[in-house]
């Protein structure tokens, strides 16, 4: 576990998150700011390089930045200062790239068509997909997240579940290279948690995740950062981050019923 402190104007990047040789870099900003246009100071100055292949969940309070963050990632807002590069190529404000992914943090404002069927089509047909091809894709994001049933219902008369995996299969039937989840488990009953659980496990990309579902961030993710105050405030292992009780306490969090239990025993 590494606890960062605000990095100062002029430093280099933080040695910790220099990327090892022969791995690919899937996404990496520096010095990424970001300020509302009334004067609401977000993010200050931060700093992070994500390996292909990792799955790394984003902690912190209600208001400390986390969809704010995920929107420049995704070029849905410009940064103040600083820049965010994807697959070695720079995200510019406004333009759509169908290698990332970015899954709402409320479905309705993800799901737009008359039909399921047509919801999950509109990425694939808007990359100029053959209708063949775009058949293949939305059966193969149905089948993924088991929306099969549901291809001809109207997605504003799905349940929140339901809604939940239709438009995660929006997302999946683009096969992007970086999924950017947003509280994905929100409002979900155990057995619907429990299918996105297991989704996120058989995944394949790389993905970042934002949630306040601690036990979820712990069995799906194998790094995590806790963003409070405009920093990164830690980087690192999840289950070594979680069960810091002083540190989860003084940025809002709570250690996770299933560490507090290990913590109780290894105390004795
Ligand atoms: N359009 C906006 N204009 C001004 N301030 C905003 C705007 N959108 C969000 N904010 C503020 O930015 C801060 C970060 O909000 P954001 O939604 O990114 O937090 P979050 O970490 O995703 O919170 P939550 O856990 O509640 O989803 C909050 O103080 C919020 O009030
Ligand atoms: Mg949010």
């Amino acid at each position: 576990m590494t606890l960062l402190s605000p990095i100062p104007q002029n430093s280099a990047v933080n040695p910790v998150f220099s990327p090892p040789l022969a791995t690919e870099v899937a996404l990496s900003m520096t010095n990424l700011s970001f300020v509302y246009p009334d004067g609401t100071e977000v993010l200050r100055q931060l700093h992070l390089s994500l390996q292909a292949g990792e799955r790394v969940g984003v902690l912190g309070p209600n208001g400390a930045g986390k969809t704010t963050f995920f929107k420049l990632l995704c070029g849905l807002l410009r940064p103040t200062q600083g820049a965010v590069t994807l697959f070695d190529q720079s995200v510019a404000f406004g333009r759509f790239r169908s290698d990332l992914g970015f899954v709402f943090q409320n479905p309705d404002d993800q799901l737009f068509s008359a039909s399921v069927w047509e919801d999950i089509a509109f990425g694939p047909q808007n990359m100029g997909l053959s209708a063949e091809q775009v058949e293949e894709r939305v059966a193969m994001a149905m089948a993924l997240t088991g929306t099969q049933s549901l291809a001809q219902r109207m997605p504003h008369h799905l349940s929140g579940g339901e809604k939940r995996m239709v438009a995660i299969a929006t997302i999946v039937a683009m096969q992007p290279s970086l999924i950017i989840y947003d509280e994905p488990s929100a409002n979900l009953d155990l057995r619907a948690r429990r299918r996105l659980i297991q989704y996120l496990l058989h995944s394949e990309e790389t993905f970042l995740v934002a949630s306040h579902d601690l036990e979820m961030i712990l069995e799906v993710c194998d790094r995590v950062v806790l963003l409070n105050n405009g920093h990164i405030v830690v980087d690192g292992d999840p289950s070594e981050i979680m069960q810091d009780r002083a540190l989860m306490e003084s940025h809002g969090l709570e250690v996770p019923y299933s560490l507090a239990g290990r913590e109780l025993k290894s105390g004795g």
